[in-house]
């Protein structure tokens, strides 16, 4: 596997991150919803470098149903979301064609958050296909498919401390040892 950013870089990263939301929130409290499973560990990170107040609010979003693609987002919470009059950051680990990130914003929107912003810990470049871009975001990456720090390839690798380019012989592996 292709290393993009290894575990130094990452926890760099996410610091430069930490920092830009605690300069723009201060100590105004904010809830941070995060879209599992892929932002699972950028979550667990980013928080412990925020000083705010901060409340979780954790949801699942899936194009799947019963392992047909239907092209649908299916959103679920998995605790309530209460966040009207509050000011909210949405996370999720990567924005490919961003249809997750902008149909998940409008949810939110209707609960009427006093105010609503996205971070992306990766941001994939000439996918996109909404006008959506992401508030903040850590890297920029080209249009490769990535595992590794809570992304998965078949709910696999999302504990790599790094994340790498999966390749078609890395696949072949991953089938003989995954079976
Ligand atoms: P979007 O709705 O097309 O922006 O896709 C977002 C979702 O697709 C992410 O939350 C990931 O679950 C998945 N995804 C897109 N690109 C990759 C990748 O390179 N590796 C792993 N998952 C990806
Ligand atoms: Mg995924």
């Amino acid at each position: 596997m292709k290393i993009l950013f290894d575990q130094e870089q990452i926890r760099q990263g996410i610091t430069q991150l930490g920092s830009k939301l605690n300069e723009q929130y201060g100590q105004s409290p904010i809830t941070v919803v995060a879209i599992m499973t892929g932002s699972l560990v950028m979550l667990a990170d980013l928080i412990r470098c925020l000083e705010m107040p901060l409340r979780i609010s954790l949801i699942r979003a899936s194009s799947y149903r019963g392992g047909i693609s239907s092209g649908e987002l299916h959103v679920e919470e998995l605790q309530r979301l209460d966040i009207q009059d509050r000011d909210v950051l949405l996370i999720d680990d990567i924005f490919d064609t961003g249809k997750t990130l902008l149909e998940v914003s409008k949810r939110l929107e209707d609960l009427r958050p006093r105010s609503l912003k996205t971070a992306v810990f990766l941001n994939k470049q000439g996918t996109s296909q909404v006008q959506l871009k992401p508030d903040f975001s850590v890297f920029d990456i080209p249009n490769k498919f990535v595992v590794g720090y809570g992304l998965d390839y078949d709910d696999y690798y999302r504990n790599l401390p790094y994340v790498a380019v999966l390749e078609p012989s890395d696949l072949e592996q991953h089938h003989a040892a995954s079976r």
